[in-house]
């Protein structure tokens, strides 16, 4: 999709559809005072009337546009100008690009950088409306006989009232568009079936992303013999009842300028599916277990946003996949493994497998020196009877790191919450037979997990992020969120920028 911006006259353009946020209770925005204007004040009388109430993500269309070179205005509803947030501008913006998918058009032009939120400047504002219409024309019709047809949406022009704007909403709408393209990768691995989201397919993925970067993407696949040959015993303990074979997917990312610049490395949780293998889960709601690989799709989708954007950094982008299922040759519970760092593990559960394969993972990036390492999981129900479905859990053994993830999360606005990794919590995994357990009773359990975890990220400044309750939505509107994406992506931006800071200081 492309996003070219205009600032010249709004009521000149000449678009299929023009879109106006528009407040409740306050006088127009600038580029809606100025088309009410050119349009003998329509916007204005259809606000009188009543017939358009501008409630928060109400949308009116209004199938043409006297005086203005569009085909058709839609309104759309912003609430009160006083209440006006982040969380109110992404609504409207969601509300409007539903609209606008459902149109027979292939272009708009969209004045939401006029929209006021306090300390979001227009590149920000212009990111959120990039990355909000990418969000809506996404489609997920791969098994339908008759697919809905696709919105033909193609190009949203950003009407940006100030001249000197108009850079930093260019630039804003192109990092915008990159997440939005990222988040719709995560969202379709995430939504494949099991039978079709496998830990090969996802090896095969990952060798496509690279062939398709020009050489920017390397990929380096092991397989259940080279897992073997390394030790990592545990990841493979947890694909032992599969008839899928287990995979560790490593991408790699060189764009820093010093090519031994320690790299930031992603860990995703790819469970392809998750039965619980021989503690077996119950059978209520268990399809949505295919959703146990999002935090390997996050990891596609934001290097799918790196390549687009090509920072200057060095990243490592690791995936742990294999498939849960119970068999006769199955991990039991009271199996003891041996794990590649070394450590045994007691399996008491063989639902809690997640860690078992992350921490495997864990132990192999420690080869790169990394600067940071962040796993992202679907890792615990807990999680989700915690923070429910908003927050993402956040676990750190370091806090400026786990500082650094929250402040990405809300620029991003696909926002975490620290949760505390105390030393207190780590005897819950305490065994009686082995090194530890990898289950650590009822309390807690999203703390255990990411305690389970930092016994093997002691090499590195290490997070955790659990994404149980984002990752994806149940119900009527079921399907993968793309979550974290925007926070993963903006977190390492963010690293670029904090380099060449630090470089500009050394230079002075
Ligand atoms: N993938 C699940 C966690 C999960 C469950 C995420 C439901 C989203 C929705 C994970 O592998 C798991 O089963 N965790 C167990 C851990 C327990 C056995 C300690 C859980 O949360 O019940
Ligand atoms: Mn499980
Ligand atoms: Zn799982």
């Amino acid at each position: 999709m492309e996003f070219p911006v205009q600032t010249a006259n709004p009521a000149k353009a000449e678009t299929a559809c023009l879109v106006v946020p528009v407040f409740k209770d306050a006088d127009l925005l600038p580029t809606a005072a100025k088309l009410d204007d050119a349009s003998e004040r329509l916007i204005g009388q259809l606000i009188e009337r009543g017939d358009f109430s501008a409630d928060l993500g109400k949308v009116l269309l209004v199938p043409f546009a006297p005086g203005l070179n569009a085909e058709r205005l839609l309104l759309v509803g912003l609430g009160e100008a006083t209440k006006c947030n982040e969380a109110a501008l992404r609504k409207a913006l969601d509300a409007a690009f539903a609209q606008l998918s459902s149109l027979p058009v292939d272009d708009a032009a969209v004045a939401f950088t006029d929209v006021p939120v306090a300390d979001r400047d227009s590149h920000w504002k212009a990111r959120m409306t990039a990355e909000a219409a990418l969000r809506a024309g996404y489609r997920f019709g791969d098994f339908k006989s008759k697919p809905a047809p696709k919105p033909r949406l193609e190009r949203v022009t950003l009407l940006v009232s100030e001249a000197d704007d108009a850079a930093a909403a260019a630039e804003g709408a192109r990092i915008g568009a990159a997440i939005g393209e990222g988040i719709n990768l995560t969202r379709q691995l995430g939504n494949l079936p099991g039978n079709v989201c496998t830990p090969r397919y996802l090896a095969e993925r990952a060798e496509q992303l690279a062939a398709a970067s020009g050489g920017a993407l390397t990929t380096e696949i092991l397989d259940e013999a080279a897992l073997e040959a390394l030790g990592a015993h545990s990841l493979l303990s947890v694909g032992r009842g599969s008839e899928q074979p287990s995979r560790l997917i490593v991408m790699k990312y060189q764009g820093a300028d010093d090519p031994d610049e320690a790299p930031h490395v992603l860990v995703g949780k790819g469970i392809t599916f998750d039965t619980g293998g021989i503690s077996l889960k119950p059978g209520e709601a268990m399809d949505e277990m295919k959703f146990d690989m999002c935090g390997a799709a996050s990891v596609f989708g934001t290097a799918q946003a790196i390549l687009a954007i090509r920072p200057k950094l060095n990243l490592v982008f690791v995936v742990a996949a294999a498939e849960n299922m119970p068999d006769g040759r199955a991990t039991k519970p009271g199996d003891i493994i041996k794990t590649l760092k070394g450590l045994t593990v007691e399996v008491l559960n063989t639902d809690a497998e997640g860690r078992l394969v992350l921490c495997d993972a864990l132990t192999y990036v420690e080869r790169f020196r990394p600067a940071s390492v962040v796993d992202i999981a679907t890792l615990t129900g807990a999680c989700i009877i915690g923070l429910g479905h908003h927050a993402t859990g956040l676990l750190s053994n370091d806090d400026d790191l786990a500082l650094d993830l929250l402040d990405a999360g809300e620029t991003a606005w696909d926002r975490a919450w620290h949760l505390p990794l105390w030393d207190e919590y780590q005897e819950q995994l305490d065994s009686n037979f082995a090194d530890l357990a990898n289950i650590g009773g009822r309390p807690a359990g999203t703390i255990t997990a990411a305690c389970f975890l930092s016994r093997f990220a002691d090499q590195f400044p290490w997070a955790h992020l659990d994404i149980a309750g984002t990752a994806w939505t149940s119900g009527k509107q079921k399907g993968a969120s793309g979550r974290p994406v925007g926070l993963l992506t903006q977190y390492l931006l963010d690293r670029e920028v904090e380099g060449q800071i630090e470089e500009g200081d050394t230079a002075a």
